[in-house]
């Protein structure tokens, strides 16, 4: 049995993320062959060139499922995938009364439709041992007033893995549901950012915000460990419980 991640084929989706820059230069650092793949050209290849690695990159929407057909074309020509990791996310935020239905659909697009839909593609590629890895977050298990989609989204997910886990076994599928994280998707909070970060560390069991080296760390235990699937993963500082 190996824990290792040397060699494994490894596509994230949602490539011009941090987290998906850091999730990628530490399995690059592990000698796995990544692929970054996302709707934003120029963003995937600010976040390849950001991992110092010569790395392929792909056009992938998950909103578009004839995009997610080309791209499992491309990678099956390739050879076999060990895993696929889906770090998407679009925010739909905001009380209720203000939602609008198109962000919402967004939003379920990018965390539970698309990840369904790469599950459909690409699981016909997945190699002996390979899995499945999806991201929830925190605002499933710590419902804030105006954060009711991104709760059912992400909710969604780990529903989703779970149910995904028995029917496409052995391959493997996993999440993880992130607490807080220092990452430039908090940038939209803007100068009030810091102070953000300071009050949910004030609380949270961890006494600080998480890095996206906690969450790749995370991530490779999920890829690396054959009894591991159907599990959601909180990686939040036990911010569930704060
Ligand atoms: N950071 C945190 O504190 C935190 C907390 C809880 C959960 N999480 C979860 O952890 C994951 C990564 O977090 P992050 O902070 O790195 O996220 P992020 O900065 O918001 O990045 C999300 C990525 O998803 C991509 N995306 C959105 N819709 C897509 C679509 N239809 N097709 C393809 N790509 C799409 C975005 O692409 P564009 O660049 O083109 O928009 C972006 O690269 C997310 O699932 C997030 O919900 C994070």
């Amino acid at each position: 049995m190996t824990y290792s991640l040397q060699g494994k084929r490894v596509m994230i989706v949602g490539g011009g993320s941090d987290i998906a820059t850091a999730l990628a230069s530490d399995l690059l650092h592990e000698g796995a062959h990544v692929m970054l793949a996302g709707r934003d050209a120029t963003k995937v290849a600010a976040a390849a060139q950001v991992t110092g690695d010569t790395i392929e990159t792909l056009a992938v929407d998950l909103a578009d499922e004839e995009s997610l057909r080309a791209a499992a074309a491309t990678v099956a020509a390739g050879g076999e995938l060990n895993h696929l990791i889906s770090v998407a996310a679009q925010r739909a935020n905001g009380p209720v009364a203000t939602l609008e239905r198109r962000a919402v659909l967004a939003a379920f697009d990018a965390k539970v439709v698309g990840p369904l839909l790469l599950a459909k593609h690409f699981t016909p590629l997945i190699a002996v041992g390979g899995s499945l890895l999806f991201f929830s977050g925190l605002a499933a298990w710590r419902p804030s007033p105006g954060g009711v989609a991104m709760a059912a989204t992400n909710g969604g997910v780990t529903t989703m893995v779970s149910a995904l886990a028995v029917e496409l076994a052995p391959i493997r599928v996993n999440a993880i549901s992130p607490g807080v994280i220092a990452t430039s998707a908090w940038d939209a909070v803007g100068p009030g950012k810091q102070a953000f970060f300071d009050k949910v560390a004030a609380t949270n069991p961890a006494r600080r915000v998480g890095a996206p080296s906690d969450i790749s760390a995370a991530a490779r235990a999920l890829l690396t460990n054959p009894f591991i699937t159907g599990e959601t993963l909180h990686v939040d500082g036990g911010g569930r419980w704060a």
